[in-house]
């Protein structure tokens, strides 16, 4: 394959990155995912049911395999994710009641395992990552009132547990972790989806500037979030503007952004004409070129997924390879941005 590799194109931009599963590292999925990447997410097998799906019992085996894997292939590794409330065990922050009916667990049980998973999952993966998704998607999915971030909030089982300020304690505790290994150098962030949706994009920078600027009044200087992720689940309607007015509003919070889990859906029943292809493949241009303009903020440009068959999405062929592996307009549009 005589192909330009995406990450010698961004060389001087920002980290290429993919979202891995265990047949992502042998054969030629392999072969494909190094030429192009230099870093590596876990599609699933970070999240909180994989590493600790009951009380105590951390289960570390399959994770531990594939973030050595990659680090032996010479690529970096990001953490996804240690809060969010899907693929997440109910015992973290539910119980039951006496009929039977699940209710949030008390705030200081909650707190308890929240700050429990954090800090074992980051003591145990330690610096092999060079980043973490501390919290994931906790805001709703389109504010009305962007200005009143806590209201905008997703009531999630962690929301319900602790309160709003359940985010600003999972930060506060994984920043520990981080104080007690100076010697580690591991950004934290928070991660989310829809974020070209103006009112979200708001929402979500009062936030993460309401918990950054509570924070340097104990600690001058320093952040307690250090990035925003952009997941960038985009679709062909998705209009490139948002995406830069939401990357320009997050840089300006003085934090590292990345595009954590991009993607971009066109046509649908795994079927995608040459116009939708080529359509596809002039907004990965679009986005890309925007990513580049803003490369002095931005750290790590990470696709969700290697190709169209084993896309999340699979459906909607959002990803730069097709199912046989082949390069799409999409690959050419990441090369050669408009
Ligand atoms: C997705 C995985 O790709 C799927 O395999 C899984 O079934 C569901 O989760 N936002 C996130 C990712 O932060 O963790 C999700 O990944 C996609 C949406």
């Amino acid at each position: 394959r005589d192909l330009t590799p995406i990450k010698t194109a961004y060389q001087n931009d920002f980290l290429i990155g993919n979202a891995i599963t265990a047949e992502d590292l042998e054969g030629v999925r392999l072969e494909l995912l190094t030429m192009h990447h230099n870093v590596a997410t876990a599609g699933n097998a970070m999240k909180p049911d994989a590493l600790q799906p009951t009380k105590g019992n951390f289960t570390f085996a399959g994770a531990d395999a594939m973030v050595d894997k990659v680090l032996a292939e010479g690529m970096q590794m990001h953490g996804h994710v240690l809060v969010w409330h899907q693929q997440s065990p109910a015992w973290l922050n539910t119980t039951t009641d006496a009929e039977g009916s699940t209710i949030p667990l008390g705030r200081e049980e909650a707190l308890g395992n929240l700050r429990t998973h954090i800090q074992t999952v980051m003591e145990h993966f330690g610096d092999k990552v060079i980043s973490w998704d501390v919290v994931n998607e906790a805001m709703s999915d389109n504010p009305s009132n962007p200005a009143d971030w806590e209201a905008s909030l997703r009531k999630s089982p962690w929301y319900n547990a602790i309160g709003p300020d359940y985010l600003e304690q999972a930060f506060l505790a994984a920043r520990e972790v981080l104080d007690d290994h100076p010697e580690w150098d591991i950004k934290l962030y928070y991660n989310d989806y829809n974020e070209d949706n103006q009112n979200k994009a708001q929402a979500i920078y009062n936030m993460v500037k309401a918990i950054n600027d509570k924070y340097a009044l104990t600690h001058p200087g320093k952040l307690l979030i250090d990035g925003v992720g952009m997941q960038g689940h985009y679709s062909i309607n998705t209009n490139p503007e948002n995406v830069k007015l939401s990357l320009e509003k997050f840089i300006s919070l003085g934090v590292e952004v990345s595009i954590t889990e991009l993607d971009i859906q066109a046509g649908s029943n795994y079927e995608l004409s040459e116009k939708l292809a080529n359509a596809q493949g002039y907004l990965y241009a679009q986005l890309m070129d925007i990513f580049r303009e803003h490369a002095a903020h931005i750290k790590r440009v990470t696709f969700w997924g290697l190709d169209d068959g084993s896309s999340w999405r699979s459906a909607n062929n959002p990803l730069l390879f097709d199912k046989n592996l082949q390069a799409k307009p999409a690959y050419y549009g990441v090369i050669d941005p408009v």
